[in-house]
C-alpha cells in the first residue's frame, strides 16, 4: 500500500524523500508526490504514475533547496490515480499546510460535508484532503499545530498514518498513526519517518516504532511521542538488521529473482539461534507463553492471507504430526467475520510477512478480545502485528520487496517447523502425547540441513526456467499435490496467477476424481508435486496413479520429485528433481521450481514481475 517518508535535517530533503520513496516502491502505488518547506515557503510537486513521472515533473519545475519535507506513493482507494488525487494534499484557503496519508478515513463523508458547509473548496476526490483542510482550520483556531493536529486525528475513524508540515512551523513534521504502519528513523542532527524502515535504512539503522493512537512531533534534534490523549510516550529504539543493499536489486534482473536466490540464507537465518546442533529447539521468543499455557492449548488457529496462509497449511501438518495439537488454518478475512469459537485455550498463530495486513490484524484483534493468546510469525521488525501479539517469532528473510512472496514464504514454513518441534518438546515435558524426544532431535538435525538443500535446488533450475519460457502462451496450468505437497500446489498456482495473469489452479491430487479431472484435455499442462517414495506411509503410489489418470486424458505432466525417484520418470514429460529430505520438510524445496516457473513465464510475457498489476505488497486495508 502507500509509501510514506518524512525528513527534517541538514541533508537535501528532496534526495532523502525520493530515495525513500524509491525504496518503498515495492509496496505498490499509482501516483507519487512530495512537499518541502524552503526559504520561499511550502512547495509541492505530485504526479500520477510511477516515480519517474514525479522526477520529470520536478526536473521541469525544480524545487528550492529545503531541509524539511514529506513524500508519498499512493495506491488509490478513494478517487482514481490522477495528478489531483495524488498526495500531498494542501489544507486551508492559504494552502500553507501539506498532508500525506496512508489508509482509509471511514468517516470522511460526514467530515467533508462539514467543511463544504463552511465553504471549503476541494481539489480532489480523496478522503485525505478532508484531513488536510480540517487540520488547517483547527490550526487557525488554536494557533498551536500539535494541538490542532491531535484534535483532528482523534475525530478520524478507520486506518491512517498521517504526516503534516506547515509553512508557519518550518522546523517540525507531525505524524499520527491508527491501524497503519509508522516508524521513526533516528539520526544525528536529523530524523526520519517512514511506513517501514526501508524508507530511511540507507541513512540510519536506529528506529523507533510508533504505537496505536500516538502522535510524533519530529524535529532535527528532538523526537517527542505522545498518545492522542496527550500523555508522553517513552520511545523504544531498535536496531534495523537490514542494510540498504538488502533492499536493492544488487545486480539481479528483478527483486523477485534476487529474493529467490536469497532463500538459503532466509532459511538459515530463521533457524539461527533457535536450532542447536543436537537438534533441540529453543524459542525464547515465546517465553511469554508459560509451560502451563502450552500444556493447556487445546487448539491452534492459524490466521493469514495469500501465500502466508499456505505456509500455515504446511505448518498444520507438522504441528499435528509432532505436537498432536489440532490445528485449523483460517483465511483472516473469513475467520474474523464468521463468529468463530475461541476460548482461552485457543492459541492463535498469525503469519504475515509485512505484519501490516489489515485482514490479519483484524482477525488477531478479534481473537484477543475473545481471550486468546496470539503468537505472530512476522518478517518485519516493529510491525503492527508484532507489537500487538503476545509473542513473536521473527522470520529473518530480510526485506522482501517483490510483491510476489518467495523467501518470506520459505522462512515462514521454516518457522512453522521450528514451532512444531518446539511445541512437541514442550508438550512431552508437560506429560502430553507427542513425538518422542529422540525423533524430535533427529528431525531437528534434518532441518539444519535444509539451507544447503535449498542451495542445491537453486543450482538445478535450468530445465524449469526453459519450461517457463516455452509455456509463455499457456492459457491454463493446473497444480496437484498431496499432504504437504497440496499447499505447495496452491502456492504454485497463486504465483502463476499473480505473475503471469493466467488461469492457474491448485488441487489436492486426491480430489481429482471428485470433479477437477473434467478439466483435463489434450495438452493441458499439469505440474505435480510428487512425495518421497522412501517414506513408509508415503503417498507416492497414489500420486503416480493420479499422474497416470491425467496422462490417459492427454495431460502434459511436469513432475517435481525427489532425487532418485526413477519411477516417476516413466509417467511425466518432464521431471524436476529436488534433494532427498524428510517428506514433511520437502515443501521448502518443492516450492522453489514453481516460483521460478512463474517468474520465467511472466518474464517471457514481458510482464513486471516485481510489481504485478492490481497488486500491492502489503494490503493495509480490509
Ligand atoms: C503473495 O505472493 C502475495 N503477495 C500475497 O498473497 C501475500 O502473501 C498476502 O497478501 C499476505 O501478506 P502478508 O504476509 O504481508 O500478511
Amino acid at each position: 500500500m502507500c509509501g510514506i517518508v518524512g525528513y527534517v535535517g541538514p541533508k537535501s530533503t528532496l534526495e532523502v524523500l525520493l530515495g525513500g520513496l524509491k525504496r518503498l516502491e515495492y509496496r505498490g502505488y499509482d501516483s507519487a508526490g512530495v512537499s518541502v518547506i524552503s526559504g520561499t515557503g511550502l512547495e509541492t510537486r505530485k504526479k500520477a504514475g510511477k516515480l519517474d513521472n514525479l522526477v520529470n515533473e520536478i526536473t521541469n519545475h525544480p524545487l528550492s533547496e529545503a531541509h524539511i519535507g514529506i513524500g508519498h506513493t499512493r495506491w488509490a482507494t478513494h478517487g482514481a490515480p490522477t495528478d489531483g488525487n495524488a498526495h500531498p494534499h494542501l489544507g486551508g484557503p492559504t494552502a500553507k499546510l501539506s498532508l500525506i496519508h496512508n489508509g482509509i478515513i471511514e468517516n470522511f463523508s460526514e467530515l467533508k460535508a462539514e467543511l463544504l458547509a463552511a465553504g471549503t473548496k476541494f481539489a480532489s476526490e480523496t478522503d485525505s484532503e478532508v484531513a488536510a483542510h480540517l487540520v488547517a482550520a483547527e490550526f487557525e483556531k488554536t494557533g498551536d499545530l500539535p494541538t490542532a493536529f491531535v484534535n483532528v486525528v482523534k475525530r478520524l475513524h478507520g486506518a491512517f498514518t498521517i504526516l503534516v508540515i506547515h509553512e508557519d512551523q518550518p522546523d517540525v513534521v507531525l505524524a499520527a498513526r491508527r491501524n497503519a504502519p509508522l516508524v521513526i528513523g533516528v539520526g544525528d542532527g536529523e530524523n526520519f519517518l517512514g511506513s517501514d524502515v526501508a524508507a530511511f535504512v540507507e541513512h540510519t539503522k536506529r528506529a523507533i516504532s510508533v504505537g496505536q493512537d500516538e502522535i510524533v512531533i519530529l524535529r532535527a534534534n528532538e523526537i517527542e511521542i505522545r498518545t492522542f490523549e496527550g500523555a508522553p510516550v517513552a520511545p523504544v529504539e531498535f536496531e534495523v538488521s537490514w542494510d540498504a543493499s538488502a533492499a536493492s536489486k544488487g545486480g539481479w534482473s528483478s527483486f523477485m529473482a534476487k529474493e529467490i536466490a536469497d532463500q538459503p540464507q532466509a532459511v538459515a537465518d530463521t533457524l539461527m539461534g533457535r536450532l542447536e546442533s543436537d537438534g533441540s529447539v529453543r524459542l525464547s521468543e515465546i517465553d511469554g507463553l508459560s509451560t502451563e499455557d502450552i500444556k493447556n492449548i487445546d487448539r491452534i488457529v492459524m490466521v493469514a492471507c495469500g501465500t502466508a496462509a499456505y505456509a500455515c497449511d504446511v505448518a498444520k501438518y507438522a504441528i499435528e504430526k509432532f505436537a498432536r495439537i489440532p490445528v485449523q488454518v483460517e483465511l483472516s478475512h473469513e475467520f474474523r467475520y464468521r463468529d468463530p469459537i475461541i476460548t482461552k485455550n485457543t492459541l492463535i498463530v498469525a503469519v504475515s510477512q509485512s505484519g501490516e495486513t489489515m485482514d490479519t490484524l483484524m482477525a488477531t484483534r478479534y481473537a484477543k478480545e475473545q481471550g486468546a493468546k496470539v503468537l505472530a510469525i512476522c518478517n518485519t521488525q516493529g510491525a503492527t502485528l508484532a507489537r500487538e501479539s503476545d509473542a513473536v517469532i521473527y522470520t529473518h528473510a530480510g526485506p522482501e520487496v517483490a510483491v510476489a512472496s518467495t523467501k518470506a514464504l520459505v522462512a515462514q514454513i521454516t518457522a512453522g517447523y521450528l514451532l512444531a518441534l518446539f511445541l512437541a518438546s514442550e508438550r512431552l515435558a508437560a506429560g502430553c502425547d507427542a513425538t518422542d524426544e529422540a525423533t524430535l532431535r533427529k528431525l531437528g538435525q534434518e532441518l539444519l540441513k535444509m539451507p544447503a538443500r535449498v542451495t542445491n535446488v537453486l543450482e538445478g533450475l535450468n530445465e524449469v526456467r526453459a519450461l517457463g519460457k516455452e509455456m509463455a502462451n499457456a492459457k491454463s496450468v493446473l497444480f496437484l499435490g498431496r499432504n504437504v505437497g497440496f499447499p505447495v500446489a496452491m502456492e504454485g498456482a497463486l504465483k502463476l496467477k499473480e505473475l503471469a495473469y493466467i488461469h492457474a489452479e491448485g488441487f489436492a491430487a486426491g480430489e481429482l476424481k471428485h470433479g477437477p479431472i473434467a478439466l483435463i484435455e489434450e495438452g493441458q499442462p499439469v505440474i505435480v508435486i510428487v512425495p518421497s517414495p522412501r517414506d513408509h506411509d508415503s503417498l507416492h503410489p497414489k500420486v503416480i496413479s493420479n499422474i497416470q489418470e491425467i496422462r490417459a486424458r492427454g495431460a502434459k505432466v511436469i513432475a517435481i520429485a525427489e532425487a532418485g525417484d526413477k519411477e516417476v520418470a516413466n509417467f511425466a514429460e518432464h521431471v524436476i528433481y529436488v534433494p532427498q529430505c524428510e517428506n514433511i520438510f520437502s515443501s521448502i524445496l518443492t516450492v522453489i521450481p514453481l516460483q521460478v516457473f512463474a517468474l520465467e513465464l511472466s518474464g517471457a510475457k514481458g510482464l513486471d514481475v516485481d510489481q504485478p498489476r492490481n497488486l500491492a505488497k502489503s494490503v493495509t486495508v480490509e
